[in-house]
């Protein structure tokens, strides 16, 4: 098996293969902003949501929802968009069975900054993504889209500044496929994915997040800053 890319600012191939579905599992704010921005892009998606029979708020019509088990079970790549901490813990118990051999997406953010909060200090403990890879050993864990918005995700495209059209969506993974995988995907959604190094690089991912939030609430709470990873 050859290794996957980590180099810093490694550009990601146009032709990598999409996943042929993908379930995301908890359809809150980003949940339902992801299916609206995968509907947009004519990407296959389905809704996992716990009252499957009531049609969430948020869920697109053209999107069919279904109980988690169900949607993890159906798709190849699995976006588990639920709270950090009980909740991701919960649903990861509840789905391993269906989840082995799959690619699962993780995008939680354990703290989000208040405007006065202190830059934190190491060393750093595991990160979400880590903590929910040694929960799945069957499954290939990949962190991502944790430093990008709901709102973001709804303006992808339309915010004239052609440098924010295509933010940049830095992908934390040990393994070369799934690496493939979730950068087909992020790509496809309009982002630039950058392969960010193995899964314990997922630590950094939820610090940036903290930092673009602080940003963010510095410059008016727009939802809208992102980063842009330059290259020579
Ligand atoms: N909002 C953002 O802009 C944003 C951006 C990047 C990352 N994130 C991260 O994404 C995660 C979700 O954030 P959010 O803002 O979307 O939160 P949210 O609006 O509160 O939505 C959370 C969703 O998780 C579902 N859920 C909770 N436990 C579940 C379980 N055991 N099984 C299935 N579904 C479950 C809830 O379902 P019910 O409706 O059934 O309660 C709810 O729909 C957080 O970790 C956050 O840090 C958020």
């Amino acid at each position: 098996m050859s290794e996957p890319d980590s180099r810093p600012g490694c550009a990601v191939s146009a032709a990598l293969p999409l996943p042929a579905c993908t379930a995301v599992v908890g359809c809150g704010r980003i949940g339902s902003a992801l299916l609206r921005a995968a509907l947009r892009q004519g990407l296959e998606v389905l809704a996992g949501v716990r009252e499957h029979r009531r049609r969430r708020p948020g869920v697109p019509p053209e999107v069919v929802q279904l109980a988690p088990g169900k949607a993890a079970a159906a798709a190849e790549l699995v976006v588990l968009a639920v709270p950090p901490g009980e909740p991701l813990r919960q649903l990861a118990e509840q789905l391993e069975p269906v989840l082995a051999g799959k690619v699962v997406l993780e995008l939680s953010n354990p703290v989000m900054p208040r405007g006065d909060m202190p830059a934190p200090r190491g060393p750093w403990g595991p990160s979400e993504a880590e903590l929910l890879a040694r929960r799945l050993p069957r499954t290939r864990v990949a962190k991502a889209l944790n430093t990008v918005s709901a709102k973001a995700l709804g303006r992808l495209g339309s915010v004239p500044s052609a440098e924010w059209r295509r933010p940049s969506v830095p992908v934390a993974v040990d393994d070369p496929s799934a690496q493939r995988l979730v950068c087909a995907w992020v790509e496809a959604l309009g982002f630039e994915a950058v392969p960010a190094g193995p899964l314990t690089h997922a630590r950094w991912l939820e610090h940036l997040a903290q930092l673009l939030c602080h940003i963010d609430a510095q410059s008016g709470r727009t939802g809208l800053v992102g980063c842009r990873i330059l290259r020579p």
